[in-house]
This record gives structure tokens, C-alpha cells and sequence, in this order.
């Protein structure tokens, strides 16, 4: 579209490119199959898309939760395992992302949550994956895995097979 000033596109355009952009994205990962009774994933990423590549690649059922915090939050009526991503702020506040932590100030999503796994950059050193350990620390739940950005195939496969044997050990099978 043109503007008075040139060709620069009207923020709708830049929102609409954006998407095209992340659908393109997505289309290059392929998803692992899951089946009815596979773990349960509730994950949050941010427009970077990280953490949301990572899912992808596990066999697990995925509920993502919004982008924004205005959005209205899921409410998760089985047992199920948290992905978060770290977002410290330079004061040190925040490191749970707000979406998460409106999802989890609902007691029946607190009720579910069985573990926490942490997404983050180790570049952040102490600080890396944090927001996992505040939410293991505050609803009671173990930390069962870190992993760095979209993770490696390692990580991958690491989380698959821990969250079968997790899933197993804890007959969370429906
Ligand atoms: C502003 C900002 C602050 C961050 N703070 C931390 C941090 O304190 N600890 C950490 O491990 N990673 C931190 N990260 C890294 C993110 O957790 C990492 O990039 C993650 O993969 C983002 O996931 P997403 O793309 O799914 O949203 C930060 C990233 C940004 C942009």
C-alpha cells in the first residue's frame, strides 16, 4: 500500500507479513505423532517461536497458551507438564512470563500441573531457565528438564522419553 511518505506497508500489512512469515516457519517443522493418550504439554512462547519449535518435535498432546495476556487463558481439566520460557527483566523481576502466570493463578490449572520444564539461554549463566525453578518453587512441582533455545535433537529426545517414563511412572495414561 502507499503512503503519503512512500511504500512504507500500514502496521496491519507488518502484522499480516508477520504471520506469513511464522506459518512459513512452522511448515518446515514437521510434527511428531502423537496419539489420544500421549502426555500433555500446556507451553507458552513468544512471537520468537523457540519454545514452540521445540513442541513440535515431542509426542505430546500441545495446548499453547496466547500471546496476550488480555486473551482469555485455558482451563486444563487433566494432569499436565508446563514449558516456559525465561523473560528476566534488567532489575531482575518478571521471569515468568505474564501469560503464565495468569494460566497458573488459576487453582484448577495449578491442580493439574505435574512438573515444569525450563526453556532459556545460558548466556543469562544463574539466570538460566529461572522461570522454571519459581514455578516449581511455588506450586510444588519438580523441574524435569533445561533446555537452551529450540533445543538440541538431544533435548529432543531426552524429553520424549522422560515424559513417557514420567507419564508411565505416575499412570497418567487416560
Ligand atoms: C528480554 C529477554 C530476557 C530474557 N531473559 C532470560 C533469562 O533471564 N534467563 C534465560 O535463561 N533466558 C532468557 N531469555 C532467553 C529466552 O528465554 C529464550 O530466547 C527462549 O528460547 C525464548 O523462548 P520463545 O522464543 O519460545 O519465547 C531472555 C530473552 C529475552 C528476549
Amino acid at each position: 500500500m502507499s503512503t503519503a511518505h512512500g511504500t512504507a506497508p500500514a502496521t496491519d500489512e507488518n502484522a499480516q507479513i508477520r504471520q506469513i512469515i511464522l506459518d512459513a516457519r512452522d511448515a518446515t517443522v514437521s510434527r511428531a505423532t502423537v496419539s489420544d493418550d500421549s502426555p500433555l504439554v500446556v507451553y507458552f512462547s513468544s512471537i520468537s517461536g523457540n519454545t514452540h519449535k521445540f513442541v513440535q518435535k515431542l509426542r505430546a498432546r500441545l495446548v499453547r497458551l496466547p500471546l496476550h495476556t488480555k486473551e482469555e487463558s485455558p482451563t486444563v481439566t487433566e494432569p499436565f507438564v508446563l514449558i516456559v520460557p525465561t523473560y528476566g527483566k534488567p532489575d531482575g523481576a518478571g521471569n515468568v512470563p505474564p501469560q503464565v502466570v495468569k494460566f497458573l493463578n488459576n487453582p484448577e490449572n495449578r491442580a493439574q500441573l505435574r512438573g515444569v520444564i525450563g526453556a532459556g539461554n545460558t548466556n543469562f549463566g544463574p539466570l538460566f531457565g529461572i522461570a522454571a525453578d519459581i514455578v516449581s518453587r511455588k506450586c510444588d512441582v519438580p523441574v524435569l528438564f533445561k533446555f537452551e533455545l529450540m533445543g538440541t535433537p538431544a533435548d529432543v529426545e531426552k524429553v520424549n522419553e522422560g515424559l513417557e517414563e514420567f507419564w508411565t511412572q505416575n499412570s497418567l495414561q487416560r
